[in-house]
């Protein structure tokens, strides 16, 4: 399968790119079945896109929020994908309390944290005949080790087969994530990666172009099983690659 990368000068253009995709796949959505679920990505690059759909003219009262993943922080604290995702989108948008799933980091035990999100994703998202839930759009970013949402290089989420969330142990940082794992992820009817900065070049080009090492690199085994991927990427951190179908 062709890897479809749409390279733009600078996060800003990025951002725009971004999220006229985002509203072209939520309006088809909400035309076709009056609701669009979508999973948002933690760390810094979507602040472009949310900035860009602030201003987007969409029936956000039909959206389901949910995220990819999360720290183990409560939902206030600075480190909170939650809470980047509450002041630079969902507040601005003034999106209903129900319509957003976080995960609630505040139950503490870490499988139940786990375990209350699968069922907010079984209670609030199309479960597919193959039983998995089948989002609508999954916004993922991208590591400069290669990780995506929580799956980190070497960590035991990336084994799991069956849970739609877990708790994942994360060496490297000494810490607890919570993350969607790969079967709920590849099965998403698009997923979207926006990938910024020339630290992620070297990461980027191994992870699209390089030898299949998805344990060292976790990016590599996101593939759509029946659905439409994306990569949205500055010139920075698209330098490398190299005759990849670049689209406008
Ligand atoms: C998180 C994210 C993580 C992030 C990448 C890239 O919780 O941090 O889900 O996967 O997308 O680390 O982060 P930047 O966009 O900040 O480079």
């Amino acid at each position: 399968m062709s890897t479809k990368i749409v390279v733009s000068k600078n996060p800003e253009e990025l951002g725009k790119k971004a999220a006229e995709d985002f509203v072209r796949i939520a309006r088809h959505s909400i035309e076709e079945k009056q609701r669009f679920t979508i999973a948002l990505s933690g760390g810094s690059t979507p602040r472009a896109l949310h900035a860009k759909l602030i201003d987007a003219d969409l029936d956000w009262s039909r959206v389901d929020f949910f995220f990819g993943d999360e720290r183990n922080v409560p939902p206030d604290h600075a480190d909170s994908n939650f809470r980047m995702a509450s002041e630079t989108l969902l507040k601005p948008l003034g999106i209903a309390e129900e319509r957003i799933h976080r995960w609630k980091t505040e139950l503490l035990v870490l499988n139940e944290i786990a375990d209350d999100y699968e069922a907010d994703i079984r209670d609030h998202v199309y479960v597919d005949t193959n039983g998995l839930p089948r989002f609508d759009l999954i916004i993922l970013g991208m590591g400069s080790d290669g990780h995506t949402a929580s799956l980190f290089p070497h960590t035991e989420a990336l084994k799991e087969k069956d849970r739609f969330a877990v708790e994942n142990w994360v060496e490297k940082l000494d810490s607890w994530r919570f993350t969607m794992t790969f079967p709920v992820i590849n099965n998403a009817a698009n997923i979207t990666f926006l990938v910024a900065g020339k630290d992620k070049a070297r990461t980027l080009i191994e992870v699209i172009q390089g030898a299949r090492r998805p344990r060292e690199l976790p990016a590599q085994s996101i593939q759509p099983t029946n659905g439409e991927m994306f990569w949205y990427a500055d010139e920075a951190a698209a330098s490398l690659l190299r005759n990849v179908d670049v689209y406008a």
